[in-house]
């Protein structure tokens, strides 16, 4: 181990893991739109948790606060990870508004179409996280790949159970 090695305010301490510099930066950006994602979907499952009605009130309540209550968790795993890969996290609604393809939304709608919101913008993040998994393992990041498999594992079943809760 080289003197520099030890010193722990250079800039690559701690962070000889196998990932190139330039591979790492790549990686923080494909895991920032993983992040605006989860946050978009966050907020609006807190908002369908809130504001749905009709006969499936307790149901559609009950699973959204169970889904924002995990995303809440996730958020933070997330951001930490690119914080562990050494670049910033973005942490401001215009960044996750620029970043995410999920689109904010805010108007009535009746419980079905609010499972149907949340079930594409679910759709959208696990398609984004696919691809990112596909990037890490080429960039040997398997840590962040696990991760992301984890999660996607995580929202294709809360898309299943969405799914069973709509009247279609
Ligand atoms: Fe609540």
């Amino acid at each position: 181990m080289s003197v520099e090695a030890l010193n722990v305010s250079h800039p690559e301490f701690g962070r000889k893991t196998g990932i190139k510099p330039e591979d790492r930066t790549e990686l923080a950006k494909a895991l920032g739109v993983v992040l605006a994602d989860t946050y978009m979907l966050f907020i609006k499952t807190q908002g369908v948790h809130w504001n749905v009605t009709g006969p499936a009130f307790v149901s559609i309540h009950e699973l959204t606060e169970k889904h924002y209550t995990n995303m809440y968790e996730a958020i933070d795993e997330i951001a930490e990870r690119i914080r562990a890969l050494g670049e910033k996290a973005p942490a401001s609604y215009t960044k996750y508004g620029e970043l995410s393809e999920i689109e904010d939304k805010d108007e009535p709608q009746t419980a079905h179409d609010m499972l149907t919101m949340l079930i594409a913008d679910h759709e959208t993040a696990i398609a984004h996280m696919r691809s990112a998994v596909e990037w890490c393992e080429g960039k040997n990041d398997y840590v962040t790949a696990d991760m992301l498999i984890a999660r996607m594992a995580w929202h294709e079943e809360a898309v299943w159970m969405l799914k069973a809760l709509t009247t279609d």
